[in-house]
C-alpha cells in the first residue's frame, strides 16, 4: 500500500539524508532472455537502454507484476521486452515517433506488410505531395531519397489499417536513423566528411525501407494480452491498475543538453508528416518547436521526479538511472522513501555508444535500476 501524501518537496531540507542504500551488482548474465526481445531492431536513440536488456530483465523477473507502463518508452526496447516477458503493456511518451515504433511493434499484436501493401506503398503518385523534397533539399538526405519520403507518406495515408501504417512508418523512421550519420538530424548539407565507406550511409532510403519492412514485420507477435500505447506527457496520464512502472526519464545532463526533439525532429515530423508541428523556419535544419519536460532543467527536475513518484505511487516503480546525471541517486533514493516503503537498488557499469568520440568517452557510467514498493 502506498504511503500517505508526504508534504511538497519545496519544504524538504536538503541535501536528503537517509539510511545507506546497498547495490547489488549481480549481472544476471545467466539468465536467459525471452526469445523474441533479440528480434527487436536497435535504434540509435539517446539513452536507449537496448544494450541492458539482458539486465534489466534479470531484476525485473524477481518482481511480482502482470501488468507494467513505460511512460518514456523512446526507442521501444524495454516496452517490447515487457511484451516479450508476458506482461500487459501501456507505453507512451511525449514526442510521437516512439508512440508509432510502439504501435508497430507492442501494441501491433498480428498486422503485418505483405509484399502486395508493401508494393502499394512504393507505387508511383500522379500529384502526390513534395512538402520533405522543398523543405529539406540541401539539408538532409540526396532529392531522390526525399521524394521517395514524400511518396511513401502519401502512401501510408491510403492504408486502411493503422497497425499497417505503424509498421510502415516505424521502417521509414529507422530506415532515415540509419542513414543520417551519427544517427542525429542536427548535422545538415556536406556529410562527406562522415562517410567512412558503411553501407548504411551508402543505400537509397528506399533500400533501407524494403529492410526495415522486413525487420518490423519481424517482431510482430501476440502474447494474449491487449496493449496500449498514448501520445502524451507522462503527467497528462492517469494511471490506473499499473502493476509495475518502468520509469526511465530524460536526466539534465552535466554537460550539453538532454533535448530529444532538437536530435530528432526530422523524424518526430516524418512520423506524421509534419501535421500539426510548427517548424522553426529560421533554423539551418528546419527544427520542430521543442515540448517542455521538466526533466530538462536542474530548477525543476526534482519537483517533476517527487510528482513522478506520486503519480506512480500505487504502482511498484523502477526507476532507471545514469551515474551521469541530475538529480544525483541519493536525491532520488529520498524522494521515494516519500511513497514507497522498501528500496532496493541494483548498478553495472555502461558505456553508452552515442555521440561524438569526445562525449563516448565521457559516456563511461554507471547504471542504476532503483525499485521502490
Ligand atoms: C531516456 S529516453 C527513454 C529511452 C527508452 N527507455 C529506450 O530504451 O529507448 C527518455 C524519453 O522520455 C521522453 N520524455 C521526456 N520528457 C517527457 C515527458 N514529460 N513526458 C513523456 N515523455 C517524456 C523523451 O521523448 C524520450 O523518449
Amino acid at each position: 500500500m502506498a504511503l500517505p501524501k508526504p508534504s511538497p518537496v519545496s519544504n524538504l531540507k536538503l541535501p536528503f539524508s537517509g539510511p545507506q542504500l546497498v547495490y547489488s551488482r549481480e549481472d544476471f548474465s545467466g539468465v536467459a532472455l525471452p526469445s523474441h526481445v533479440k528480434q527487436y531492431p536497435e535504434l540509435r536513440y539517446m539513452g536507449s537502454k537496448n544494450r541492458l536488456l539482458p539486465w534489466i530483465h534479470g531484476v525485473l523477473r524477481t518482481l511480482p507484476f502482470e501488468t507494467a507502463a513505460d511512460p518514456f518508452v523512446g526507442s521501444g526496447c524495454v516496452a517490447y521486452l515487457l511484451k516479450a516477458m508476458g506482461k500487459r503493456v501501456f507505453a507512451s511518451d511525449f514526442l510521437h515517433f516512439p508512440t508509432v515504433l510502439a504501435n508497430a511493434a507492442i501494441a501491433n499484436n498480428k498486422h503485418q506488410l505483405d509484399a502486395t501493401v508493401v508494393k502499394q506503398l512504393l507505387g508511383e503518385r500522379k500529384d502526390g505531395p513534395h512538402f520533405i523534397e522543398e523543405t529539406f533539399s540541401g539539408i538532409f538526405f540526396t532529392p531522390d531519397d526525399l521524394r521517395f519520403l514524400d511518396r511513401v507518406s502519401a502512401n501510408i495515408e491510403g492504408l486502411k489499417n493503422s497497425y499497417q501504417q505503424a509498421i510502415a512508418r516505424a521502417a521509414l523512421i529507422r530506415s532515415c536513423l540509419k542513414k543520417q550519420p551519427r544517427g542525429v538530424f542536427t548535422v545538415s548539407g556536406d556529410l562527406s566528411r562522415y562517410d567512412d565507406g558503411r553501407r548504411d550511409l551508402r543505400l537509397r532510403l528506399e533500400e533501407h525501407f524494403l529492410e526495415q519492412v522486413a525487420a518490423f514485420n519481424q517482431v510482430v507477435f501476440d502474447n494474449g494480452c491487449r496493449h496500449s500505447v498514448q501520445h502524451s506527457d507522462v503527467f497528462s496520464l492517469k494511471p490506473v491498475g499499473i502493476d509495475l512502472v518502468y520509469l526511465d526519464p530524460p536526466y539534465v545532463p552535466r554537460a550539453d543538453d538532454n533535448c530529444y526533439m532538437k536530435r530528432y525532429h526530422f523524424l518526430e515530423g516524418l512520423s506524421c508528416y509534419w501535421k500539426g508541428r510548427k517548424i522553426m523556419e529560421e533554423t539551418r535544419v528546419k527544427k520542430i518547436e521543442k515540448p517542455f519536460t521538466p526533466f530538462s532543467y536542474r530548477k525543476t527536475a526534482i519537483d517533476a521526479f517527487d510528482r513522478l513518484f506520486q503519480l506512480y505511487g500505487e504502482s511498484i516503480i523502477v526507476l532507471s538511472y545514469s551515474s551521469n546525471g541530475f538529480p544525483d541517486k541519493e536525491e532520488l533514493e529520498a524522494l521515494l522513501r516519500r511513497y514507497k516503503k522498501t528500496v532496493t537498488a541494483y548498478e553495472r557499469p555502461h558505456r553508452y555508444h552515442f555521440g561524438t568520440h569526445g562525449s563516448v568517452e565521457r559516456a563511461q557510467v554507471s547504471e542504476y535500476l532503483i525499485i521502490g514498493r
